[in-house]
């Protein structure tokens, strides 16, 4: 897979790239990321990608001539199965949306801008648009940096162990069970003694038992999806 992020702060997400799941299934050949910024393809001598609203609104507003020479830039080296537009009026981001993603071969994300694109962007060049949230960040570029993590780690292989992708809190509208590692008991404070009793289709039931047990208490709305 291969995700081409577009930004006028790169910066800003190539450090979440290069680490830890990101940077292993890099390494692996599972995922292949471009970072482009914005102002390389400005025409403006400059390098101003962003100008005064017509109608004169307070707030600059990303052209659209240097997101359409950057995605189609892009699209002259490949075919790309989705434009995403990060922005907080986009739909609600989920751990179904991030699965859907990872069945593709190539994606654009481009991160909106504190103030907005010109409209044209998501009219013409945008097939899809993205909210992380019911909040307003300074930019899309932490949301950007959040969906590629999110849907790499579900690209089989990603994470060492395969089964853990598919038993993460959401994957079937379920909150995890707790895990618990060694000392069995610290200050008095015990593990479950049926995670210590080695006995599998009892450990199984426990685990179903306690993710439909939090997910009733935590997040009642997952259980009527
Ligand atoms: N840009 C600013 N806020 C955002 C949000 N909540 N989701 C996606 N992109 C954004």
């Amino acid at each position: 897979m291969r995700i081409d992020i577009i930004t006028v702060l790169p910066e800003m997400i190539e450090g979440a790239l290069n680490c830890s799941i990101l940077k292993r299934a890099q390494d692996k050949g599972l995922v292949q990321f471009g970072l482009h910024n914005l102002r390389d393809y400005t025409l403006d001598k400059h390098r101003r990608v962003d100008d005064y609203p017509f109608g004169g609104e307070a707030g600059m507003v990303l052209q659209i001539e240097p997101v359409d020479r950057c995605i189609s830039h892009l699209k002259s080296q490949r075919d790309y199965d989705e434009v995403i537009f990060t922005t907080p009026d986009g739909e609600q981001f989920s751990q179904k949306t991030a699965n859907e993603l990872s069945l593709l071969e190539n994606l654009i994300i481009l991160c909106g801008h504190y103030k907005g694109v010109d409209y044209r962007v998501r009219e013409h060049l945008v097939t899809r648009e993205i909210s992380i949230g019911d909040f307003v960040l300074t930019g899309g570029e932490l949301a950007a940096a959040m969906i590629a993590d999110a849907v790499v780690r579900v690209i089989p292989g990603a994470i060492g162990d395969e089964q853990s992708a598919l038993s993460d809190s959401f994957q079937d509208n379920l909150l995890a069970p707790p895990v618990y590692t060694r000392p069995a008991e610290y200050k008095g404070w015990r593990v479950p003694d049926v995670l210590l009793s080695g006995h599998e289709r009892k450990i199984a039931e426990w685990r179903l038992e306690q993710a439909h047990e939090r997910t009733k208490r935590l997040r009642p709305d997952l259980l009527g999806r």
